[in-house]
């Protein structure tokens, strides 16, 4: 499809202002500092606006510059990111400084190739921060543009789908203005999220109606085609919370896992007719420890993608036994009160509260009786 320059000229003219004059001040808004336009670009994946602006406000006290972030350890790092989830952003955003410092630059430098080809940036990330920082004449696109592009060009198959994707990105990089990319593709976004919404579009406050296919045709509630929902599935975990004397032991995550370099108590889904002790002995087993399953601490449910979770935490009594970590990062016995100190995910941090609170109403019951 081309987009007729006429028309790209006048939805130009109208997102611009639109934007100027309905853009929420996001504290990444007021600066053209590629290092912080590429912290809220990488926080803003699969989070929204206001679960991240604590975080970027955070992050930047902590590691304002490049420099700063790549002199940084990668726990300190994960300890920040904890509560945002996806944390292999976090892992791929630290390493990516530590190669830009190794490679003498002090900052995200205007070079598509260079930034390419540094973890964690695709397509999206690299022409976000390069069209916000310099004004670089690269498209975006995400799921608040693609669902704009979708109903001003009513398209009318799955964006998901290979080839509607392509078509997307290259109507995103048709409708381009040749100044003030960064607005423009931030107003796609913000569009999106203020005005084209997913359930219920504003369509009458939309600074681009007169031109859009789907409200010509009243089906901006049928666009975008929407993929059949997966079904859920349901699954128990259980976790082991092995202690010597008032230390607990917890692990750390491989790298290419889910929550990949985040600690956690030991855990491990239960297969069909397995019991919660069994799995309890199989992780143990798999620690080299021994030691008796006890009580049990609690149960928390959670979500993650498809899959819904109940994770049940056991108590184990170690009798011995030599502690093995292959399948591991690293494992580390530590007091319940320096557990903040290490990046857990929160489904994990919440059974560490579970057994605070278990080890505080023990000692009290103790202290009653005794
Ligand atoms: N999502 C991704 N990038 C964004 C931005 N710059 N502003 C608002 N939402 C976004």
């Amino acid at each position: 499809m081309i987009v007729a320059p006429s028309l790209a000229a006048a939805i130009h003219r109208r997102l611009l202002s639109w934007f100027g004059d309905n853009a929420r001040p996001l504290p990444w808004r007021s600066t053209r500092d590629p290092y912080r336009i590429w912290i809220s670009e990488v926080m803003l994946q699969q989070t929204q606006v206001v679960t991240v602006i604590p975080y970027y406000q955070r992050f930047l006290k902590h590691f304002p510059s490049l420099t700063r972030l790549a002199k940084a350890r990668e726990h300190d790092v994960l300890v920040l990111w904890e509560g945002l989830g996806y944390y292999r952003r976090a892992r791929d955003l630290f390493r990516a400084s530590r190669i830009l410092r190794e490679n003498d630059y002090t900052t995200i430098p205007d070079d598509p190739d260079v930034v390419r080809s540094l973890p964690g940036f695709g397509r999206y990330t690299t022409n976000a921060v390069l069209s916000q920082a310099y004004d670089r004449r690269v498209p975006i696109l995400e799921a608040n543009s693609q669902r704009v592009l979708c109903r001003l060009f009513g398209i009318d198959r799955n964006p998901k789908e290979a080839a509607v994707q392509k078509r997307l990105w290259e109507l995103a990089e048709e409708l381009l203005p040749t100044k003030s990319v960064g607005d423009f593709n931030q107003g796609m976004m913000e569009l999106g999220a203020l005005v084209c919404t997913p359930a219920t579009p504003s369509c009458h406050a939309c600074p681009l109606h007169k031109h859009c296919r789907a409200y010509q045709e009243n089906r901006q509630h049928e666009l975008p085609v929407r993929a059949k929902v997966e079904r859920t599935i349901a699954v128990t975990e259980v976790a082991i919370m092995v202690n010597k004397g008032d230390r607990w032991l917890i692990v750390q995550r491989p790298n290419h896992a889910r929550w990949g370099g985040l600690w956690e108590f030991p855990h491990e889904a239960l297969q069909q007719d397995e019991s919660a002790e069994a799995v309890a002995l199989t992780l143990l087993d798999r620690l080299g420890l021994h030691g008796v399953v006890g009580d049990h601490v609690g149960s928390i449910r959670h979500a993650v993608t498809r899959f819904r979770i109940r994770l049940t935490a056991l108590c184990v009594r170690m009798h011995g036994g030599r502690l093995k970590t292959a399948a591991y990062r690293n494992a580390a016995w530590v007091r319940l009160e320096d557990l903040p100190g290490y990046p857990l995910s929160a489904p994990q941090r919440r059974l560490a509260r579970l057994l605070e609170s278990a080890r505080n109403n023990a000692k009290a019951q103790k202290r009653k009786t005794g």
